[in-house]
């Protein structure tokens, strides 16, 4: 399959491309070892060491407990000295599940170099439980952040490939081969929306939560064309309160940062039940309820 960069493109109804079950699985790490300890992103900037551990552990166990209480299967993982960002489980790989249903895992290749280490962690898990773990092919030494920058259309075989500052535009054509999937590009262009689920949450098959002004208009007229229903997050909910690095895990419910008021009702309107959440300790390090968890078969 292929990569689409722009709608002249992309003529493929939705309803032509083959299904995917939902994911069912959640992974989170433990952030004992969460801290903001060197700057890849500018909302790092002034943060280091200004992270309450306390508090981080409490919003972070909140979080788990809210899933659980929705039927959501979470599984924990520990997190790893020296590792700060390892908390932010959606980069280090992308899951899949094939029409067969073999399950498994593209590991990422971290563009800052603090983080690369992370990886071998969640290689090693998926491993132990008997995923396929795959790496991109050989021949692509371009960086790939996992979920960060790669989200499966709700329901579909169809991918978004977010690209700019952390993933290459070339990842995808890899990516668009070794899954026999259509990849629909999007370039980036505001460092504060440095990864795709910063500014783009995936809500079910026809509906979608953006922050337009992280894309470029040719990448916005591919959202416009896919999505029936495209929700606009207000400016400052999306920079200030992460309101796009939402996560709706069943095409119903929203969980999203406390204060996002306007883009809570705007979800609401469109059908959504909203659950709000305190992620502050975790933005300080440029993430929040999106990037806390991995979404998995
Ligand atoms: N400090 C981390 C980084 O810059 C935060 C990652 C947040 N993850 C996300 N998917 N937005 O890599």
């Amino acid at each position: 399959m292929n990569v689409f960069t722009h709608i002249s493109e992309w003529n493929l109804p939705l309803p032509e491309i083959p299904s995917m079950p939902l994911a069912d699985r959640l992974l989170m790490v433990n952030p004992a070892f969460f801290d903001v300890a060197y700057v890849i992103n500018p909302h790092m900037e002034g943060q280091i060491g200004k992270v309450n551990r306390q508090k981080a552990n409490n919003e972070w166990q909140k979080l788990v407990d809210l899933y659980r209480s929705l039927g959501l299967s979470v599984e924990v993982i520990n997190g790893e000295q020296g590792l700060p960002d390892m908390v932010f489980c959606a980069n280090q790989t992308l899951p899949f599940i094939r029409p067969n249903g073999e399950k498994g895992v593209f590991c990422a290749q971290m563009h800052a170099p603090e983080r690369k280490p992370e990886v071998a962690f969640f290689k090693a898990y998926f491993a132990r439980k008997g995923y396929q773990v795959r790496t991109l092919p050989s021949d692509n030494d371009s960086d790939f952040e996992g979920m960060g920058d790669a989200l499966w259309h709700s329901g579909r075989r169809l991918l978004w490939g977010g690209y700019g500052f952390r993933t290459g535009l070339e990842v995808y054509k890899g990516l668009a081969q070794a899954l026999d999937v259509p990849v629909l590009a999007l370039e980036l262009c505001d460092p504060e929306f440095y990864h795709l689920d910063t500014c783009m949450c995936i809500l079910d098959e026809s509906c979608v939560l953006v922050y337009p002004g992280a894309f470029q208009p040719q990448g916005l007229a591919l959202i416009r064309k896919v999505f029936s229903r495209v929700i606009e997050a207000p400016e400052d909910e999306a920079r200030r309160l992460f309101a796009v690095n939402a996560f709706c895990p069943n095409q119903k419910h929203v969980f999203i940062q406390n204060g996002c008021s306007e883009t809570a009702m705007r979800l609401q309107l469109a059908g959504f039940m909203v659950i709000s959440c305190e992620t502050g300790e975790f933005i300080k390090a440029g993430g929040s309820v999106f990037c806390m968890k991995l979404h998995h078969w």
